[in-house]
């Protein structure tokens, strides 16, 4: 695999922070007082990913002992996932690819005792921009949900262009 093929340097730093919560300290957590960080290996930037990093989500905090939010969180980052998969796509739908690679997508959770963070990571152009609310717009909802849902969303560039983080924080509950 040759260098451009390797996802943008930001993009790739939930591998290498990948402290993922060892099985140690999952099993004694109970709201985490501590930060754990759970990374989902990359996801081909196809309509599947949306479901399996649902999935991800509510197993996660379920283990967390945090389920009293996977509603909100799932929703939140299905949302995030599904505009990384379309900002991945032609203007017909078609997954892009760089350099023979289909564009991926990673999602990111970490939590402490007052939040949860997730993020979810593509190699897409284009900036998130959040639509003014009109409840008859048949698209244009998804960033104004995450709004609702979130305490605090936003997103940044990857170092390696295209790509962007795009983050939301939900509180958890003491
Ligand atoms: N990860 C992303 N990369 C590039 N552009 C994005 C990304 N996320 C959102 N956008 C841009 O922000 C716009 C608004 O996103 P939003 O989720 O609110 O609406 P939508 O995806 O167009 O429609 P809906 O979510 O209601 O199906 C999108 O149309 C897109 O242009
Ligand atoms: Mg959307």
């Amino acid at each position: 695999m040759g260098r451009s093929d390797r996802p943008p340097r930001k993009a790739r730093a939930p591998d290498m922070d990948a402290t993922p919560a060892t099985s140690r300290q999952l099993g004694h957590v109970s709201k985490p007082d501590q930060h754990l960080s759970s990374v989902m290996p990359p996801l081909a930037a196809l309509r599947t990913a949306a479901s399996t990093a649902r999935a991800h989500v509510r197993s996660t905090l379920a283990v967390w002992e945090i389920s009293d939010i996977a509603d909100m969180a799932e929703a939140i980052v299905s949302e995030l996932v599904a505009n990384a998969v379309n900002a991945s796509a032609d203007e017909h739908g078609r997954p892009l690819y760089r350099e023979g690679q289909i564009l991926l997508l990673w999602v990111r959770l970490r939590a402490d005792g007052r939040e949860l963070l997730a993020e979810v990571w593509d190699q897409a152009s284009g900036a998130p921009v959040l639509k003014s609310a009109d409840s008859n717009a048949e698209s244009g909802r998804g960033l104004a949900m995450v709004r609702e849902l979130s305490d605090t969303w936003g997103w940044y560039p990857t170092e390696r262009q295209p790509g962007k983080c795009v983050w939301a924080t939900i509180s958890i509950a003491s």
